[in-house]
């Protein structure tokens, strides 16, 4: 399902300058959002977003101008806040007092925390031991039943589907709910307003369910309907991992549907999807914006997650950096050019999921190491070895 908007009326009835006058949130753009004018948004404060300029990681990709959009600033650091926002709202809108979701993580945490500043009951359905460790303490945290379920994501959200499907009275709030991606089409709008009217050359987003790169696509094609975005809009690049990549796959071999991986598997936990439910979506905004899908290697997404953090100072999960993964290799092969204006969506934070980055870490060094290896280097060791003494 998707939610389409009376463009026309909205048009007629909007000054761009009533977005300028309000703070950079998802919330900005409320008219585009399918919430009654009465009611008051369940809202933690949620997009409003940076846009890094990232110039050390750019000169590594050969690219002039790169930005980073940097989605682990929401409340609940991640992309799904945007959603989350304007789905509970919908969800009180409704009258429903209760809302479940299955979840790789991330919608889990987000659907607890604006479940609970809603004053809802919140079920959540996870993979058993597929979800990192910061994401899970915020569920149980902000007060979500949590139910484990044997098998993966994909047999999850069969069976929340199943229950909500059967269960009236229960909303069920991931991405195939077309309100949340209302929310997150905001990003798209952010970032137009962020680079001053305009789009970039290209947008590079993670891919796991696929509803967010569907999302941010229909936010462009709105500004566009509006009259507010002139043509061309951005190529939209999805990024998947080797391990999960139906729908890559499906778009390297010219398909029109998908192959379901069974045991889907990579260490981006989040994009640990075998059965993406938005692949639909996903593949018409890649076709109609003349963007591309690819697929990138645990170790790529390593690497970028390294490189992003040591060398920008963001952050990221792995999945996140996905997007980073795929634009050094979209850059070697010269599917992206240099000269393009690239935004990578960086979509959630790297303290989710610590552990990662805490196994791959040799160990600290003790202090009599540190000092052999100042001295080993010359000048450095000289300043640092005078500090003892003088303590
Ligand atoms: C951090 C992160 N990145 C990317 C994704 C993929 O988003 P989508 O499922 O909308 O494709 C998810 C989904 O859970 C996520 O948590």
């Amino acid at each position: 399902m998707e939610v389409v908007c009376d463009l026309e009326s909205i048009r007629e009835g909007l000054k761009p300058s009533d977005w300028a006058s309000r703070p950079l949130s998802v919330w900005r753009y409320r008219e585009l959002l399918p919430i009654g004018r009465r009611i008051e948004p369940i809202s933690l404060g949620e997009g409003g977003t940076s846009l890094h300029p990232c110039p050390r990681l750019g000169g590594m990709a050969g690219i002039r101008r790169l930005m980073v959009k940097n989605e682990g600033e929401n409340p609940t650091g991640s992309f799904k806040d945007r959603g989350m926002t304007v789905g509970i709202t919908k969800a009180l809108e409704l009258g429903k007092g209760w809302v479940a979701c299955a979840s790789t993580g991330n919608t889990s945490a987000s659907l607890a925390a604006y479940a609970a500043r809603a004053g809802m009951r919140c079920t959540v359905l996870v993979p058993k031991g597929g979800v990192a460790y910061g994401k899970m303490a915020q569920a149980i945290a902000h007060g979500a039943e949590i139910v484990e379920v044997e098998g993966n994501f994909d047999r999850a959200l069969g069976l929340v589907i199943e229950l909500a499907a059967k269960t009236p009275e229960l909303y069920l709030m991931n991405s195939v709910n077309p309100y949340r991606l209302e929310g997150q089409k905001t990003l798209a709008l952010e970032v137009f307003d962020q680079l001053g009217g305009r789009a970039p050359d290209c947008v590079v987003v993670p891919v796991g369910n696929a509803g967010n790169i569907s999302a941010i696509w229909k936010g462009f094609r709105e500004l566009e309907a509006l009259g507010l975005l002139k043509p061309p809009l951005p190529r939209m690049i999805g990024i998947q991992a080797e391990g999960a990549a139906p729908i890559a796959k499906a778009f390297k071999s010219g398909s029109s549907s998908i192959d379901p991986i069974e045991r889907p598997a990579t260490v981006a936990t989040a994009i640990r999807i075998g059965k993406p439910a938005s692949w639909k979506k996903a593949l018409r905004a890649v076709r109609e914006s003349g963007g591309l899908m690819e697929e990138v290697s645990d170790e790529e997404i390593l690497s970028a997650q390294r490189a992003l953090a040591s060398k920008e100072g963001i952050f990221a999960e792995p999945a996140s950096a996905s997007s980073i993964a795929g634009l050094m290799k979209l850059r070697e092969s010269g599917e992206i050019s240099g000269d393009e204006v690239v935004v990578c969506v960086v979509t959630g934070h790297g303290l989710k999921d610590p552990d990662v980055v805490v196994k791959s870490f040799k160990g600290p060094m003790g202090f009599q190491e540190f000092l052999s290896s100042m001295m080993a280097m010359g000048a450095g060791a000289r300043s640092t070895q005078r500090s003892p003494s003088r303590a």
